[in-house]
């Protein structure tokens, strides 16, 4: 398909048109640009793009972004290969436009596709279910020298304040008209008598600068998005190649957090924003390999805990022979030439332990909570400054502490705040509570998260924190009635909220719950839990029941309406095992799996790399 007669020599070939094309398709992501193009106007609720072939017959459609899906509820399964017409039919088994969709627009919408000019004004439409939806469109058609090839329909949707329950006689027609036709009406239909180049003199979008468009309109969209718009004309297409506005766009897609994170990898930033996008988002260059590592780590010992401070992985305290508990501290450094374990001489290191968790915040900071020491179980808290001139390890008295426990699951939210939940408690209770801890305030003080109902208690789950502020608890070790049964189960929860409560997303072990949305991961516990860009999820590895493979990777979307676990089939040569607590991700684009040959002597010097994106294989 020819999108553009230059288009082969802007992009470097078929190829790169094929990529842009599986990119398209990759992920999506809510966004509202109405108030950009629109100001002052009211803001649409979402706007949807469709594409259509002009060459084919009756304009099948090629192409809906999510906004499309998301505001009519049709699936764009549903729709390629369709005429848009069916929107103005109410609902999907309605064969008849709607008596209240004005047949004058409709009128004009065909003479404009049939000279091949531009369209813009409103119409009535309706979603799957039937409801109403005001649609202001704007049709414009692409040229390839003389020949209409497509048309690119934006559709900017508005809530219908429409009684569908009166007979659709000329009264209800006219008030509708009259209604939409006053002065300052946002839904004024504009029709454009213009024959020619798209971007000229029609839509008020194409007038602007680059500048303009690039900084206050394709920013705004999702990588997705931007993908498709560069793939409407040559304009739009070099705009869309910009690095600094693929940078902004990721931002906004992923918050700055993750992309402060990206940009801390040396290697990622070689790649470049647009390709790196690209790549976490379609996940096409995720692989396997295996890294020999100098140094060593020791004594030898277990149930240490690892975790990625910027590039480097750092191992604290573990289980050694005779079940001696350790509190040393190990550095990998990834971006140095060779890189090699260090045991970095820390001050007032905290008691030894295992079944720990350790846990970054604040950029270099490190913090180690509970686990099993000498005495018994632990409900301490210490953080260490891993860029300090001397580094040591500092206690917090955070006040009303959680019970003393182990192989519960920390994360850390705004890179401000600890979470702990879960684990085993004294004469191996398994707890089901949440605490918070602002690690900012000189004197923090413990908070439980108020929830009506937690899951079952567990043991060896993760915690994920996607969305900035929410959490994704997934299997574990749980308590099912009398019994202990690793988990597969998937919970959420909104910290923000006024009043969070957990919410069951998808799993089987549930009382009443049925099959898990798709293919999902066997139960386990200790597995690994790897944040994507986004908010997507990936597990593997842990203990798993059965003869499943524990370096299977599983990919689950929480944004999504309806999460289904999807397998990921990744090449090159997996760890036969994998730990949560002695796997991290580093820089956001690769997990670094520590000891994953035998699952029972601790090989430290090999590591197990899953990187997501292609830059974690050249160099660092
Ligand atoms: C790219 C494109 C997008 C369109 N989007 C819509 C739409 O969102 N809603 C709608 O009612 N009609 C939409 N239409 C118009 C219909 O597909 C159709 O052309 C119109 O109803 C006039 O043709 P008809 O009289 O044969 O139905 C779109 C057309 C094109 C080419």
């Amino acid at each position: 398909m020819e999108w553009d007669s230059d288009l082969e020599d802007l992009s470097g070939g078929e190829e790169e048109e094929e990529e842009e094309r599986l990119f398209a398709g990759g992920l999506g992501g809510p966004f509202s640009i109405g108030e950009r193009l629109f100001p002052g106007l009211p803001v649409p609720a979402s706007y949807g793009l469709a594409v259509t072939d002009a060459i084919e017959p009756d304009h099948p459609i090629i192409y809906v972004n999510e906004g499309f899906e998301k505001a009519t509820g049709y699936r764009a399964e549903e729709v390629l290969g369709r005429n848009c017409r069916f929107l103005q039919c109410r609902g999907p088994f309605a064969h008849r436009r709607h008596p209240l969709v004005d047949s004058t627009v409709v009128t004009e919408i065909r003479r404009c596709l049939e000279n091949g000019i531009p369209f813009q004004g409103d119409l009535l439409n309706f979603r799957k279910d039937g409801s109403p939806l005001m649609n202001k469109l704007q049709l414009t058609p692409i040229y390839d020298d003389d020949e209409v090839t497509h048309f690119l329909g934006i559709q900017f949707f508005t809530e219908a304040n429409v009684d569908l329950g009166s007979p659709p006689g000329s009264f209800a027609k006219e008030s509708l008209r009259a209604a939409r036709f006053t002065s300052d009406s946002f839904y004024r239909p504009v029709l454009v008598e213009h024959v020619g180049n798209i971007c000229r003199e029609f839509c008020s979008m194409f007038q602007l600068s680059d500048e303009v468009i690039s900084h206050k309109i394709l920013s705004k969209l999702s990588p997705r998005d931007i993908a498709s718009v560069g793939s409407v004309c040559k304009r739009l297409y070099q705009l869309t190649k910009n690095e600094d506005l693929w940078k902004m766009v990721c931002q906004n897609a992923w918050a700055s957090e993750t992309t402060r994170a990206l940009e801390a990898v040396p290697a990622a930033e070689r790649l470049g924003w647009r390709r790196l996008a690209r790549e976490l988002t379609t996940l096409e260059a995720v692989a396997w390999r295996k890294v020999t590592v100098g140094g060593a780590v020791e004594p030898s010992r277990c149930n240490f805990s690892a975790c990625a401070v910027g590039n480097r992985v750092v191992l604290f305290g573990g289980e050694g022979v005779n079940m001696q508990p350790m509190n040393d501290t190990f550095v990998l450094d990834l971006n140095a030439r060779e890189p090699e374990w260090k045991n970095v001489m820390v001050g007032s290191p905290p008691p030894g332990r295992w079944g720990h968790t350790l846990s970054c915040f604040n950029g270099s900071w490190l913090v180690v909570f509970g686990g099993c020491g000498r005495q018994g179980l632990l409900n301490d808290v210490f953080i260490l400054d891993l860029d300090a001139k001397h580094p040591a390890w500092r206690e917090v008295s955070g006040l009303a502490p959680p019970l003393p426990r182990s192989w519960h699951s920390s994360c850390t939210l705004d890179g401000t705040k600890l979470v702990v939940s879960g684990g085993c408690a004294d004469s191996g209770v398994l707890l089901s509570d949440t605490f918070l801890l602002d690690l900012t305030i000189e004197k923090p003080v413990w908070r439980e998260v108020p929830v009506s109902w937690t899951p079952p208690s567990r043991l060896g789950h993760s915690l994920s924190v996607y969305d900035s502020r929410k959490i994704l608890l997934f299997g574990g070790l749980a308590k099912s009635g009398p019994l202990r049964l690793r988990s597969s189960d998937v919970f959420t929860i909104d910290l923000c909220k006024d009043e969070p409560c957990w919410r069951y997303l998808t799993g089987s072990g549930m009382p009443g719950a049925g099959n898990p949305a798709g293919i999902g991961p066997p139960p386990r516990l200790d597995h690994v839990a790897v944040n994507l860009p986004g908010g997507r999820i990936v597990i593997f590895g842990g203990s798993v029941a059965g003869l499943h493979s524990a370096s299977q990777l599983y990919l689950l979307d929480p944004t999504e309406e309806k999460p289904t676990w999807r397998i990921l089939n990744v090449p090159g040569r997996p760890p036969r095992f994998a730990w949560g607590h002695s796997t991290c991700v580093v820089g956001g684009t690769r997990a670094i799996v520590l000891g994953g040959q035998t699952g029972e002597e601790w090989m430290l010097s090999e590591l197990y790399e899953l990187s997501l994106a292609s830059s974690a294989y050249n160099g660092n």
